[in-house]
């Protein structure tokens, strides 16, 4: 007995005709890991606690039970494993059996859909929530369909605009799903059929090509090719300090902001420490050298630049280079000026030049060194890149 409201049954019972392995297919190694096992890394992913009821082949189930607890973790008392049936619809009544009495929303999913992302559960729990009846995730066609008896006839070609190719997890408010399961006698391909076949209405959201069902040798090599490195992303990470004496005579800029009535602070551009130290961070995570290297006080186009001019630039080379920015932050070491009344300006207007969240942050130094003297003002910041 747990607190979930929701219950996750991954249907992992299969034998995976299709890929040939010996094992069955829900063992199958992607990378380090089984598909199994990568299927409940997404489950465990979600904020909103789970049961989740794994329904294996009744030879794997002890097997099974060793990877959902080690995956579970924490969570441990979330998961149970029970042995599937000879098709996909027995083994999802299988789950059903051990659904907790605090669940209201089912979702059934495909263990073989193991790099389904977690933003489609919880997209698919909504659903339910807000519409009362069965939600699955569904994607355009891209091939033209035919209608034919396999032995070589077309009979004809259903609009392709108007199908959908759906995929899990797929979710249901719990009572009519289990009304629908206990009356089902025909053999259906997936729960929305069984579903709807007994009066359910069911709505299709948005699928997403990362859930493809891992069924060929050819689907397992894609698989791979998601976990290699570079495909998921490889991240890099780079730091950035910038330091600008105060000018009286001169306007401030920083963060990209003009601050009224501040004094100003010294350099070649415009002096503002807090942009020229995100470019610094940005191009070192790239790999790019830094600020004075690539745009040198011999160019004439930096001459009073603002930030922007730098940030823009700097992007450049950075997506050039095959690179894109998952977050930056910075921090301002001053006295001066207060950062504090205008933070949420200046992460918005920096976020929105460097096209990721930006965040900002400011200290003093305890009245130590040359901010502490109020003689300038340093900028930190680091990077956060992806591949
Ligand atoms: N499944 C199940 N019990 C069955 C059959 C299928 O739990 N008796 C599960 C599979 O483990 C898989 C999902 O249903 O996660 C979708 O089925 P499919 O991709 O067809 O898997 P298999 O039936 O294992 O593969 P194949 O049809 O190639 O044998
Ligand atoms: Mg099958």
């Amino acid at each position: 007995m747990t607190d979930a409201r929701v219950a996750v049954i991954v249907v992992a019972a299969g034998s995976g005709t299709r890929l040939g392995r010996p094992e069955p297919k829900a063992f199958v190694r992607v990378g380090a890991r089984t598909i199994l096992e990568h299927a409940l890394e997404t489950v465990f992913a979600l904020a909103e606690p789970v049961q989740v009821v794994v329904v294996a082949p009744s030879a794997q189930v002890a097997e099974a039970t060793g990877l959902a607890k080690a995956t579970a973790a924490s969570a441990v008392s979330y998961v149970s494993v029970v042995a599937g049936g000879d098709t996909r619809q027995q083994s999802v009544a299988a789950g059903l059996a051990q659904l907790s009495p605090g669940v209201e929303v089912v979702l059934v999913h495909d263990a073989a859909r193991a790099f389904t992302p977690v933003s489609q559960f919880e997209a698919v729990i909504s659903g339910v929530r807000e519409t009362g009846g069965g939600v699955i995730p569904g994607l355009p066609l891209a091939d033209t369909v035919k209608q034919t008896d396999w032995t070589g006839k077309v009979e004809s070609t259903p609009d392709r605009s108007t199908l959908a190719a759906v995929q899990t997890p797929q979710g249901f408010p719990r009572e009519p799903l289990i009304a629908a399961y206990a009356k089902a006698t025909e053999d259906h391909t997936d729960d929305a059929s069984v579903f709807s076949s007994f009066g359910g209405v069911v709505t299709v959201i948005d699928g997403d090509p990362l859930a493809f069902k891992i069924t060929t040798p050819w689907d397992l090599r894609r698989a791979e090719g998601l976990l290699a490195p570079g495909a998921t992303g490889e991240l890099r990470v780079g730091t950035g300090i910038d330091v600008h004496a105060f000018d009286e005579s001169r306007p401030l800029w920083l963060g990209g902001l003009y601050w009224p009535a501040e004094a100003g602070l010294a350099g070649h551009s415009d002096g503002d420490a807090v942009c020229h130290a995100i470019c610094d961070a940005l191009l070192s995570a790239a790999g790019l050298g830094d600020i004075g290297t690539r745009f040198g006080t011999a160019d004439s186009r930096f001459i009073e630049a603002h930030g922007d001019v730098f940030i823009t630039e700097t992007l450049e080379l950075v997506h050039g280079a095959g690179f894109t920015v998952g977050n930056v932050v910075v921090q301002v070491v001053s006295n001066k000026p207060k950062v504090a009344p205008r933070r949420v300006e200046l992460e918005a207007t920096l976020s929105a030049l460097v096209g990721a969240p930006v965040s900002v942050s400011a200290t003093t130094t305890d009245g130590l060194g040359f901010t502490g003297r109020g003689e300038g003002v340093m900028a930190s910041a680091t990077a956060l890149l992806h591949l």
